[in-house]
């Protein structure tokens, strides 16, 4: 039986168009990397993405596809996005020698994911053992045309002689999330033609299914049944003639009961109409869609290789973890590419990952941001517990909205020790960014109908929390014990950063009421009832706004991040040349809340944010002091980006390229050494908001758009896009 006939496992001229800037590439197999490479050729689809293991699975892999919504239990952290089995599971023997890269010799190895469309590639020559020899190639990808469709093929070419070639596909559910398993095996199937398996989550009891066929060209192959338990699958054998490729495709669809009723009988429809379509068509379909994305979202870099591959790269990544046609899921700060964070949403989204999105692509955006409004029920939760009205958002955030920070962490130095953790407490600027990027949203897009129904209601909501928050002392309010961006330091009073983003965001709740009153007056009277907006708590508003303490010295223009900050000891910098370890981790936890050293942005990240609302003598006052003190190489994976932006703004651009780099190299070179843990996603959409906000200067004023670029020296030409109220713009700089 052979189905997909036409399959064409690799272009070779597709494949080395523009490869310096559109393929991330590993030169060899080296075992002692692959955390990293599985990080970054980490390949999805808005639905799921799938870490870069190899097919044929290493003992110390860390294997993983994460499917949004996916959510289940677990001890301390409550909950994370389970692994899904493995749909790229490959087994091949060549002459009953088991496909293995650590036997036998491996010559002309090359692995790359091309980004232009999503696709994984794998080549090499295997010599298992004196008299056998093959070529063999990998593709895979998870089709953006259509999100249940998932296809590998491998490609086996016997060099010198004849060759019995066996491929076992399998959908394999011997998975875990660092030695946690997820799931109940419901049901499992195969036979020649299909192989499906039925899992359920442990705790939460979501439904997964995943049914697999498999099509074989280029030599006359016998399909048969194998079923082991937990890992359903199909055997092909056939006999390769030398020098004559044998080509296996293995097309897998997947459904949850997140989207469908009969998760099983949706998979197997899926995968039905996949076998019929042939694989040239579901990779012709994937890389339309990838061009349409690129067309759209592309940023062109001249001049700077680079940065135009870590550019193209973060987008990507960002990209794949975008739910396309899911409100309920966000993209969370290691994006779907690892363990990291277990999945969780956090403001690194809202500030740093969403403005590519809402100027690029409003439509995933506004998923995003639906994300929030449906998650409002726990944001409501958690401000009633901390006896407030209103709602006030987790600081990490899953599926239900409550909150999910674990609340103890293993020490640095010594992992039988336990650290508190605080920002689930404490750190509560959270809800003022989201706000900020639902308000950000509507500017750009002028969607008026998204403002009435949801960004509107939502700013005002939490705007009552703020209400609530704030506290009286005489006629000024403070916002005491909290942790600003800034994590070397908890239990601070008065973050600048905080206190300016629920000035402005009581601010902004004001104007929406107003801008209700006027476009829906119905809606807006249902509000005020449904959130007491009293005249008394308008008034209040109003109060705060006014008497929010804000450390802003006319005189010299410096802000204080926090009060008593300037008081706080000086870090003997010298002392600590050539360290390759946070600050935090070298002065302890608890010691570098005494010390002038910040983890990452705060004063400027404020400053970012509002920009031209400050002048230059605070612009330049703020740099001058909290740059030379933050830990950039070490400190938050979010400071580098945000500081390419800002020293833009200081009219450095050469300088903000230093920053920017730092950033483009956080997960390609793995410059932090944590990129095996995930992809850093904040750093990822900072460099656009580097690109656009920063190199490019773009402003939103009242009447628009405005630019005010400023290269690096080196960079030729940029080449972007971005859609103000519906229309695209094309902006092109150059020298
Ligand atoms: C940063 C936070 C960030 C979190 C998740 C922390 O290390 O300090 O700002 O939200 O990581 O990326």
């Amino acid at each position: 039986m052979s189905q997909h006939t036409n399959a064409n496992t690799f272009d070779a001229n597709e494949s080395n168009l523009n490869s310096a800037t559109w393929q991330v590439t590993e030169p060899a197999f080296d075992p002692l990397r692959q955390h990293h490479s599985e990080t970054i050729l980490t390949l999805g689809n808005g639905y799921l993405s799938t870490r870069g293991t190899f097919e044929e699975r290493y003992p110390n892999d860390r294997q993983a596809t994460l499917v949004h919504g996916m959510w289940d239990d677990v001890p301390i952290a409550f909950t994370e996005l389970a692994n899904t089995p493995d749909w790229t599971a490959l087994e091949i023997w060549v002459d009953g020698h088991r496909f293995d890269m650590q036997e036998g010799q491996i010559t002309n190895y090359a692995r790359c994911l091309d980004l232009r469309t999503g696709r994984l590639q794998r080549r090499l020559r295997w010599t298992p053992a004196e008299d056998i020899a093959v070529e063999l190639s990998f593709e895979r990808f998870a089709s953006l045309d259509d999100e249940h469709l998932l296809a590998v093929s491998v490609r086996v070419t016997p060099l010198s002689k004849p060759a019995e070639i066996k491929v076992r596909a399998m959908l394999d559910s011997r998975v875990e999330n660092d030695g946690l398993l997820h799931w109940q095996q419901v049901s499992q199937h195969s036979d020649a033609g299909q192989a499906d398996l039925v899992v359920r989550t442990r705790h939460t009891g979501k439904t997964l299914a995943m049914s697999t066929r498999l099509g074989v060209s280029g030599g006359e192959a016998h399909l048969a049944a194998s079923d082991c338990p937990g890992c359903p699958g199909i055997v092909a054998t056939a006999q390769a003639e030398a020098g004559q490729p044998l080509v296996i495709v293995k097309s897998v669809a997947i459904y949850t009961s997140r989207d469908s009723s009969d998760p099983l009988a949706a998979a197997q429809a899926k995968v039905q109409t996949a076998a019929t379509a042939g694989y040239a068509a579901l990779r012709e379909a994937n890389k339309s869609a990838w061009a349409d994305f690129w067309e759209a979202s592309d940023v062109i870099i001249e001049g700077d290789d680079e940065a135009q591959l870590a550019v193209r790269h973060a987008l990507f990544q960002v990209r794949i973890a975008a739910p396309t046609h899911d409100e309920r899921a966000s993209i969370p700060a290691k994006t779907l590419s690892g363990f990291g964070y277990r999945g969780h949403v956090f403001w690194d989204n809202e500030i740093f990952v969403l403005p590519f999105f809402t100027f690029t692509q409003p439509n995933l955006a506004r998923n995003m941001l639906m994300y929030r409004y449906h998650t409002l029920p726990g944001a409501r939760r958690k401000a009633a517990a901390n006896s407030f009205s209103g709602a006030q958002y987790a600081w990490e955030s899953a599926e239900t909205g409550d909150e999910v920070t674990p609340t103890w962490g293993l020490d640095f130095d010594d992992p039988t020790k336990l650290v508190r953790i605080w920002t689930g407490d404490i750190q509560i600027h959270i809800s003022a960014d989201i706000a900020y990027a639902m308000h950000q949203y509507w500017r750009v897009t002028g969607d008026d109908d998204f403002w009435q129904d949801v960004g509107a209601p939502v700013v005002l909501e939490t705007a009552v929390f703020w209400g609530d928050r704030a506290e009286a002392e005489g006629d000024r309010f403070a916002i005491r014990d909290i942790i600003g961006p800034d994590e070397y330091h908890d239990h601070v009073d008065n973050n600048a950063y905080t206190n300016h983003m629920v000035r402005w965001h009581l601010k902004t709740a004001q104007d929406a009421l107003e801008w209700l009153w006027e476009h829906d007056p119905g809606g807006a009277g249902t509000l005020v009832e449904k959130l007491d907006l009293t005249p008394e708590r308008l008034t209040h508003w109003r109060k705060v706004i006014d008497g929010l303490i804000l450390a802003h010295d006319p005189e010299t223009g410096l802000i204080e991040q926090f009060e008593g900050f300037f008081d706080l000891e000086d870090v003997d910098w010298p002392a600590y040349e050539g360290r390759t370890k946070s600050m935090q981790e070298l002065l302890d936890i608890e010691e570098s809340n005494h010390y002038k050293v910040l983890k990452q942005a705060d004063v400027i990240a404020l400053l970012c944010l509002f920009d031209d609302a400050f002048d230059q003598k605070t612009w330049q006052a703020n740099w001058d002091y909290y740059v030379p003190i933050t830990d950039h190489a070490y400190g938050s994976s979010l400071g580098p980006a945000m500081h390419a932006w800002a020293a833009c703004r200081m009219g450095q651009p050469d300088l903000a390229y230093e920053h920017f780099m730092r950033a483009a190299r956080a997960d390609l070179s793995d410059v932090r050494g944590n990129a095996w843990d995930g992809i850093h996603a904040a750093s990822a959409g900072g460099l656009w908001e580097a690109v656009v906000f920063g190199f490019a200067g773009l402003r939103l004023t009242e009447n628009g758009p405005t630019f005010k670029p400023q290269l690096p020296t080196h960079w030729r030409r940029v080449v972007f896009n971005i859609i103000y109220r519906g229309e695209r713009r094309r902006i092109e700089l150059s020298r």
